[in-house]
């Protein structure tokens, strides 16, 4: 990792409703703060692109706030193309309201409806533009099939690795201080790391991604 250009995503994106209100999601950003702590304790030189949280980082982490998808994308796709390592563990919205209501809606009527247009995929571009000298590892969490969906994204997404885990488990998930993760790879590796804190869980995603060209290839 000395000297490695390594971004990472964390958090949750905002998606404004009105000036006042939005649609978001439980993400504390806590994976992606860990992966950027960590990496930069291994030498690397790290931006970390963070929706809403109230976590702090080292000083000498570039951070990058953000409030919503779009800005997400912008941000990501301004630094990917110099990064040697990409680590997408940010809960990014898949909708945003399609009209952004200036001030305050007032209430009206019984029920409500909002026109929701689908967000950029910042993964799926990514995957598109990446280089032979890039690792670009996804997040997915799922609340059942685990495996197979992950894999589906790997592919989807041309990820070189992607970290699977739990949503409805006690100990994965948005918020938790702990995480259980099934690492994936696209040359048919699958690797699961039992339950530790998201710290030991970050070392263990950066060693698995510092090993990750060494790894046999089982499609060659
Ligand atoms: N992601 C992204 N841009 C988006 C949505 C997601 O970059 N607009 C990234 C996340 O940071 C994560 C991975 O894609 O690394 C997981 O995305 P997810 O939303 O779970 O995948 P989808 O293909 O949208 O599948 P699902 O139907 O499960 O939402």
């Amino acid at each position: 990792m000395k000297n490695k250009l390594v971004l990472i995503t964390a958090g949750p994106t905002y998606e404004r409703i009105d000036d006042v209100r939005f649609i978001g999601n439980f993400s504390s950003g806590k994976m992606g703060f860990a992966l950027a702590e960590e990496a930069l304790k291994l030498g690397a030189v790290v931006t970390l692109v963070t929706g809403p949280t109230c976590l702090q980082c080292s000083a000498a982490i570039n951070r990058v706030n953000i409030e919503s998808a779009e800005d997400m994308y912008l941000a990501v796709t301004k630094v990917s193309d110099n990064h040697d390592i990409i680590i997408m563990s940010a809960a990014v919205a898949d909708y945003t309201p399609k009209a952004k209501h200036n001030g305050k809606i007032k209430k009206n009527d019984d029920t409500m409806t909002i026109e929701l247009v689908k967000t950029k995929d910042i993964l799926k571009e990514l995957g598109q533009r990446k280089t032979e000298k890039q690792t670009l590892v996804g997040f997915a969490l799922e609340s059942e099939k685990l495996v197979e969906y992950a894999k589906g994204k790997l592919e989807r997404k041309n990820c070189n690795i992607i970290i699977a885990n739990q949503a409805n488990s006690p100990n994965s998930g948005f918020g938790k201080d702990v995480n259980t993760i099934t690492i994936i790879d696209n040359k048919d590796n699958i690797t699961e790391v039992p339950t530790a804190s998201k710290q030991d869980i970050a070392i263990e995603i950066l060693k698995y991604v510092a090993e990750y060209n060494e790894l046999p290839d089982s499609h060659s």
